[in-house]
């Protein structure tokens, strides 16, 4: 519950960023149940005219999403699967709202553990990368396969959330700091680079975040 809390937090701050440092267009990769501080919200209280598609596959996840978020016509939920890069590119609601000769941020946020290494995490931001125009951004969280003394307690509850991942459909897959920098591979990561989800640009409110073993980075496409 904490790490999906700090996550949140982390997705707010690195929105609130994007917005300010001028990106307009989100593509939110695996949505999630809404909160509050959704990336809609967040998106145009910086930029009014913000547009934001949220994606996922989980049909339970889809309907809370439509019930919920934003009815503004900028904002809409696809039901997509971030594993097909070029379906959901070429999905018809995506290709109406997102202007690919200008910068998108592309948000994997605590989703790529969710994928095999079969199933390629490193192509699939890869192919999105590829299609996105300079100035572009591509932000991931994910679950780390850390042993350090400080994460270790939060480590081997980590590993028991896997073991129960594992008895159900989605597989969780920790990866090593280096296997995870290798998914920013030809972007930029931007400052402070591949850090602990709580530390990334903490502000005012990220006192309460405790540490878990989840990184964050944030990165350009130039
Ligand atoms: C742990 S939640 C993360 C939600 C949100 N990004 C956050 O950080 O709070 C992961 C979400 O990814 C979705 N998801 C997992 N695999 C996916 C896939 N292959 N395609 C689309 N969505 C996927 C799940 O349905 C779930 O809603």
């Amino acid at each position: 519950m904490q790490g999906a809390l700090t996550n949140r937090a982390f997705l707010r701050r690195a929105v609130r960023y994007l917005a300010r440092s001028g990106v307009t267009q989100f593509l939110d990769l695996g949505t999630g149940l809404p909160a509050a501080g959704a990336v809609d919200e967040i998106a145009q209280q910086v930029t009014p005219g913000a547009r934001v598609i949220y994606v996922d596959h989980d049909p339970v996840v889809l309907a809370h999403a439509r019930a919920l978020l934003s009815r503004d016509p900028r904002t809409v939920t696809v039901a997509a699967d971030l594993r097909d890069p070029a379906s959901v590119l070429g999905e018809a609601t995506i290709q109406a709202h997102l202007d690919l000769r200008r910068p998108v941020a592309v948000l994997f946020v605590a989703v790529l553990h969710f994928l095999t290494a079969a199933e390629d995490p490193g192509g699939i931001v890869r192919a999105f990368r590829e299609v996105l125009a300079p100035g572009s951004y591509v932000a991931i969280t994910h679950l780390a396969d850390v042993d350090s003394d400080v994460q270790a307690r939060r480590a081997a509850t980590t590993r028991r959330a896997v073991r129960v991942y594992e008895e159900m459909a989605a597989p969780l897959v920790l990866r090593t700091p280096e296997q995870i920098h290798s998914l920013f591979d030809r972007l930029d990561l931007i400052e402070p680079g591949l850090v602990p989800v709580h530390r990334w640009r903490p502000g005012h409110g990220s006192r309460s975040e405790v540490p878990v073993p989840v990184l964050a980075g944030l990165a350009q496409r130039t």
